[in-house]
């Protein structure tokens, strides 16, 4: 709904150092999060991922929003050896507002 989505882009804020979403969006310290929701893990094309992340998408492992609450719960417990330098997001609501804020920018 609309105010979890509000909240959603609050909290990105936290990410936006590195992820860029929306028109034009390009890959900086990390990928941009544009169709993220069942996407393959790892599979921007032009962005250098660990090799975890090249492991999980030869493994044909998707985003749904399961995987997603659970990286960011704990990203370096969820996908150990991540170059992702970021502690996680302890609130469920936060994680929850996130999704479906990125959900806004395609499935
Ligand atoms: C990867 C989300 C914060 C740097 C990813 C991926 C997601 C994500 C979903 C996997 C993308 C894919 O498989 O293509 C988020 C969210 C954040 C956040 C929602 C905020 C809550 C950050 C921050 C940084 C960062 C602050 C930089 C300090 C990276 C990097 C990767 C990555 C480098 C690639 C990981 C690897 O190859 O091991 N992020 N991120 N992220 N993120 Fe973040």
């Amino acid at each position: 709904d609309a105010e979890l989505i509000a909240a959603g882009k609050k909290v990105f804020k936290k990410c936006s150092a590195c992820h860029q979403v929306g028109d034009g969006a390009k890959n900086k310290t990390g990928p941009h999060l544009n169709g993220l929701i069942g996407r393959t893990i790892g599979s921007v094309d032009g962005f250098g991922y660990s090799s975890v992340f090249k492991q999980a998408n030869e493994e044909g492992r998707i985003w749904d929003q399961a995987a997603l609450d659970a990286f960011l719960a704990k990203p370096k417990a969820y996908m150990t050896g991540t170059k992702m330098s970021f502690a996680g997001l302890k609130k469920e609501q936060d994680r929850a507002a996130l999704n479906a804020y990125l959900a806004t920018f395609g499935e």
